[in-house]
């Protein structure tokens, strides 16, 4: 089985990529062969800081072997270092329908706050679809916020194979069950975003001990004492419940179970404790290895070279079956 993702390397990770991403990576990486991307050409879509991105990229490749892929077994690459996702995104922009593009939500909800609306910032599903179909991916570990891009990136194969024959196999998402969608920890009924969240809203992967439990002692929480899971009545409770679930891998019935009574004070301050647990030796662990850049930068090559390989000959049948003259 194949196993596809990407992830931009934009601003800081925090706890929902954790829960929607890096956890769901490290599981998936056993299930088969896997492929993570650092989606570098994603992330210029809207306004960023050049030398940003160019630290950013690193910051991620490090979280990302931090929170537990192992290089012998997933292969982990920058999006830019294979020329076969531009390519392939431009082709396959031909049978990317206008209509649906318009529909995205993210596209919708980021215009909105852009003062310039690039065209990539439109036309970035496409990209994302070609990300996926270039390694004939069966699985896509994502969050919620990924789903509709990935029906985009379903329907965008099956009008390929179609029209032009056979060519991709048409991938499943993945989505985790409990912690496919956390919530901003000061406005609980908005998710916890890279760019949107207050620095208070958002757990950072990379967060020492003490402002996790600052930032997790401050959550916002909901009228009432009892800890019961009930996102509509109780979106405070009902995400601190999933966090907690996601961090020590109990499921939230028990949790209500063990909490119910206790009041919402003791309750937060075993949710920090548990996030720390899970994010300190992550935060160690990518603090060793972003301080060797060599090494990172090695990795990713190699990662890069295993890429072009798998990708080469999808990019290649794309080519010749829409009818090009090949060199
Ligand atoms: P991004 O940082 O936007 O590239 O997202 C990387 C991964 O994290 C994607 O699979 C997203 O769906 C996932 N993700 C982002 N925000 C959240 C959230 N609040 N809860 C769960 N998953 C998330
Ligand atoms: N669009 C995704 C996000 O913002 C990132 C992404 C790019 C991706 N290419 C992908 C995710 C391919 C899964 C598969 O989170």
């Amino acid at each position: 089985m194949r196993i596809f993702s990407g992830i931009q390397p934009t601003g800081e990770k925090h706890f929902g990529n954790y829960s929607g991403g890096f956890r769901q990576y490290a599981a998936t990486q056993e299930e088969g062969e896997a492929f993570f991307c650092i989606v570098d050409l994603h992330s210029i879509t809207t306004a960023y800081e050049p030398k940003e991105l160019h630290e950013s990229t690193l910051d991620l490749a490090a979280i990302l072997f931090a929170t537990g892929l192992d290089p012998d077994r997933s292969t982990v690459f920058v999006q830019s270092h294979v020329t076969a996702h531009p390519e392939a995104a431009w082709l396959l922009s031909s049978v990317a329908s206008y209509g649906q593009l318009g529909r995205m939500i993210q596209f919708k909800e980021k215009s909105e706050r852009q003062e310039f609306v690039s065209a990539g910032l439109f036309t970035y599903p496409v990209l994302m679809a070609g990300d996926i179909l270039l390694y004939q991916t069966d699985l896509v570990p994502i969050g919620d916020d990924q789903k509709q891009h990935l029906e985009l990136a379903r329907d965008i194969a099956e009008r390929f194979n179609h029209r032009y024959g056979e060519t991709f196999k048409v991938p499943e998402a993945r989505v985790p069950e409990t912690g496919g969608r956390i919530m901003d920890l000061q406005e609980p009924e908005r998710k916890m975003s890279t760019t949107d969240s207050q620095a208070a809203g958002k757990v950072l992967i990379t967060d020492p001990p003490d402002t996790i439990r600052k930032k997790l002692k401050s959550a916002v929480t909901d009228s009432g004492t009892d800890v019961r899971y009930a996102p509509e009545e109780k979106p405070g409770i009902s995400n601190l419940l999933e966090i907690m679930s996601v961090a020590t891998g109990e499921a939230i019935p028990e949790l209500e179970a063990r909490y119910d009574s206790g009041g919402y004070g003791p309750f937060k301050e075993d949710v920090a404790e548990a996030v720390v647990a899970l994010l300190d030796p992550i935060r160690t662990r990518y603090e060793e290895l972003r301080a060797d850049e060599p090494e990172l930068r090695g990795l990713l090559a190699r990662g890069a070279e295993k890429a072009r390989e798998t990708a080469e000959p999808t990019l290649e049948q794309m080519y010749e079956r829409m009818g090009f003259v090949r060199p």
